[in-house]
C-alpha cells in the first residue's frame, strides 16, 4: 500500500524526475554558474539603463507604470498616426458612462425615487426608458425620459412573462443610437436598481473599454439562475457593456431578438445575442439582483470582498436599516458612508474581545455583529439566512453559494448594531495630521433567546464606535478583507473598534 502511494507521488513530482542537479561529477559545472550569471545581469542592467533613459528623455511619463509600457510600445513604431482610442487613456470617469435605465409609466412615481438617490445629472448621462408618456414635473436632475420604439413587430412566445422583455432589451441599441460622444460603457439597470456611481467605476476601469465586454452578476436563487442562465448578467442587478460591444451588438440585435421568441426576459435575449457574437459574460461579486425575500442583513453583513456596485429589488425586501423606510435607510447609508468612503462601503472585518469571548463583525457603513463565543472567519464570511429563497420553499441546497443558519445555538444569536452616525475626525498626532472616519453603530433592542452561558452578554454594549482611515485605492490592491481589532474602551457601554489594512503578519486567528 505504502509503496504505491509512493509511487503516485513521485509520478506526480515532476521535478524529481528531472535530474537537474546531478551529486558529485557535475561539481565544476556549478562552479562556472556565479561568473556566467554576473556577466549575463550586468549586460541586462545595461541594456535596461540605455533604454530607460531613452524613453526618458524621448517623453515625460508622468502617467504610471501602465501607460510608460503603452508609450514605449508605440514608440518602437514611429510615425504611427493613432487614433484617439488607441491612445493610452486616462482612467474611465462617469463622464465616459451612459445609464439606459428600464422603467415603467405605471410605477414612475416611486421608483424615480430610487433613481434620485443615486444619479447626478451634472456629472452623469442617463436616458430612462419608458413604455408610456409621464408626466415629468418634479423631475430636474434625473435622466433623460424617452420612451421606447415600438416593438408590437416582433415575436414574443413565451407563456409567462410579458413581451416588454423585447422592449427592454434594445435599450441597449436605442441608447446606442442616441448618439452620445465620447462612450466608454453603457450601463444597464433598472427604476429600482441603485447604483454606488464610484464603486461602478472602480470595477470598470478593471477592463479596457476599447474591447468587448459584458459585466455583471447572477441571481441569489439557483433556480432562477437554471431557468435563466449562469452566464447571463441578471438585468436588475445591472451590467456593462463596452461601447464597442454595444455598437457589435447594435448591428444584430434586431435579427437576433426574432430568433428568441421563446425567451422570458429581457436579459436572457442580451444573453442569447452575447452568445451569437462569442462574448462570455464577466462576472463581478458587486452586482446584486437581489432575487431574495426578507432580510438583507445575511447578505450585506458578509459582503464578498468586491466592491458595493448596485442593490435592486429593495421594495421587495425590508428596509436595510430597521424602523425606516427603504428610501430613508438607503439615505443613511449614501449621505454620509458612502461619501467618506465609498471603496469600503459593507467590507467585512472581523476580529474577537478575546477577554469577553466575543467574534465581532464589521460590515463598515452598515452594521456590526457582536456574538457570544469565538467564531471562526470561515464562518462567518458564510452569510446568515436572515433572507428567503426567492422560490420561497426552497431550502439551503436553492442558493447559488454558502449560507448558514442564523445561529446554531440560541446563544450564539447575534447582537446587531447598526449606523447612526459617521463623520471626520481630525486628531492631530505629534508628527502629521491624519484624518480618520468614526462611525457609529447602535445597538438593535431585538428579543434575544435566553442563554445560559456564563460570560458577559453583548446587551452590556450600546455603541460601537469603529475607526478607519479612508481607502479609496482599496481596489487597485489585491482583493483582501480589512483587519479589525477591539481596542480598550474607558467608556463602560461602548466598543472601540480599530478598522484597517491588515498589518505583517496580522489575522484573524481567534
Ligand atoms: C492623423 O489622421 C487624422 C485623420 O485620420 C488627420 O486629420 C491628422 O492630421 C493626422 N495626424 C498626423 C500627425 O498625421
Ligand atoms: C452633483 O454633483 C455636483 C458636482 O460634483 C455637486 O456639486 C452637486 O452637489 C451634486 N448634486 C447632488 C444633488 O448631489
Ligand atoms: C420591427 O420594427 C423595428 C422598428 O421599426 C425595426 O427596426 C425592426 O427591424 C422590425 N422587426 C421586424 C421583425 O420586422
Ligand atoms: C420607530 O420610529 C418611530 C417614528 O420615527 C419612533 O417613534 C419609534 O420610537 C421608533 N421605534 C423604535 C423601536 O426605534
Ligand atoms: C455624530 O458624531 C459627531 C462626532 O462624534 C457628533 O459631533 C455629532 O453630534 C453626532 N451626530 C449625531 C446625530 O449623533
Amino acid at each position: 500500500m505504502k509503496d504505491s502511494e509512493n509511487l503516485i507521488w513521485d509520478q506526480l513530482r515532476i521535478p524529481s524526475a528531472i535530474p537537474f542537479a546531478p551529486s558529485s561529477s557535475s561539481s565544476s559545472h556549478f562552479k562556472t554558474i556565479p561568473k556566467f550569471l554576473f556577466c549575463f545581469i550586468l549586460f541586462l542592467s545595461l541594456i535596461y539603463l540605455l533604454y530607460s533613459f531613452k524613453l526618458l528623455s524621448s517623453r515625460d511619463c508622468h502617467e504610471g507604470p501602465f501607460s510608460t509600457r503603452l508609450l514605449s510600445s508605440r514608440a518602437a513604431v514611429p510615425n504611427l498616426n493613432v487614433s484617439e482610442s488607441q491612445q493610452p487613456q486616462k482612467p474611465t470617469e462617469l463622464r465616459h458612462v451612459v445609464f439606459g435605465i428600464a422603467a415603467s409609466s405605471k410605477l414612475w412615481e416611486h421608483r424615480k425615487k430610487y433613481i434620485k438617490l443615486w444619479y447626478n445629472s451634472t456629472k452623469m448621462r442617463g436616458v430612462v426608458w419608458l413604455d408610456d408618456h409621464v408626466e415629468t414635473h418634479n423631475d430636474d436632475g434625473l435622466p433623460l425620459v424617452k420612451i421606447s420604439g415600438d416593438t408590437s413587430n416582433f415575436s414574443y412566445t413565451h407563456p409567462l412573462n410579458h413581451r416588454a422583455g423585447i422592449r427592454i432589451s434594445r435599450i441597449v441599441s436605442e441608447t446606442l443610437r442616441l448618439g452620445m460622444k465620447d462612450v466608454r460603457w453603457f450601463v444597464m439597470g433598472d427604476d429600482d436598481t441603485v447604483f454606488f456611481t464610484d464603486n461602478l467605476l472602480r470595477v470598470l476601469r478593471k477592463y479596457d473599454h476599447n474591447q468587448f465586454y459584458y459585466i455583471g452578476g447572477s441571481s441569489e436563487s439557483h433556480m432562477q439562475n437554471i431557468y435563466l442562465s449562469y452566464s447571463m448578467a441578471f438585468g436588475g442587478g445591472g451590467f456593462a457593456i463596452s461601447y464597442p460591444l454595444a455598437k457589435a451588438l447594435d448591428k444584430i440585435q434586431d435579427h437576433c431578438i426574432q430568433r428568441y421568441p421563446a425567451l422570458y426576459g429581457s436579459d436572457d435575449r442580451i444573453q442569447a445575442c452575447m452568445a451569437e457574437l462569442g462574448v462570455p459574460l464577466t462576472k463581478e461579486l458587486g452586482f446584486h439582483q437581489f432575487d431574495v425575500h426578507g432580510n438583507l442583513l445575511g447578505l450585506l453583513a458578509a459582503h464578498p470582498v468586491s466592491p458595493l456596485v448596485t442593490m435592486h429589488h429593495l421594495d421587495l425586501v425590508e428596509p436595510i436599516f430597521p424602523n425606516v423606510t427603504q428610501i430613508q435607510a438607503l439615505e443613511r447609508l449614501m449621505t454620509t458612508p458612502m461619501k467618506l468612503d465609498s471603496a469600503s462601503l459593507m467590507q467585512q472585518s472581523i476580529c474577537y474581545d478575546k477577554a469577553r469571548s466575543w467574534t465581532v463583525s464589521v460590515s463598515w457603513g452598515f452594521a456590526i455583529l457582536i456574538f457570544r463565543g469565538l467564531l471562526p472567519p470561515r464562518e462567518m464570511e458564510t452569510p446568515s439566512r436572515t433572507f428567503l429563497n426567492w422560490h420561497k420553499k426552497a431550502d439551503f441546497t436553492g442558493f447559488p453559494f454558502n449560507t448558514r443558519p442564523v445561529a446554531r445555538n440560541p446563544c450564539q444569536k447575534p447582537f446587531v448594531f447598526y449606523l447612526s452616525n459617521s463623520t471626520w475626525l481630525n486628531s492631530m498626532t505629534q508628527l502629521s495630521k491624519q484624518v480618520i472616519i468614526v462611525s457609529e453603530y447602535q445597538r438593535h433592542r431585538a428579543p434575544h433567546p435566553e442563554c445560559r452561558w456564563k460570560m458577559t452578554p453583548p446587551s452590556t454594549i450600546d455603541i460601537v464606535k469603529v475607526y478607519k482611515k479612508p481607502d479609496p485605492h482599496l481596489w487597485d490592491r489585491a482583493p483582501r478583507r480589512n483587519c479589525c481589532r477591539v481596542k480598550e474602551s474607558p467608556e463602560i457601554g461602548i466598543l472601540l473598534v480599530d478598522v484597517g489594512v491588515c498589518e505583517e503578519g496580522e489575522v484573524s486567528e481567534f
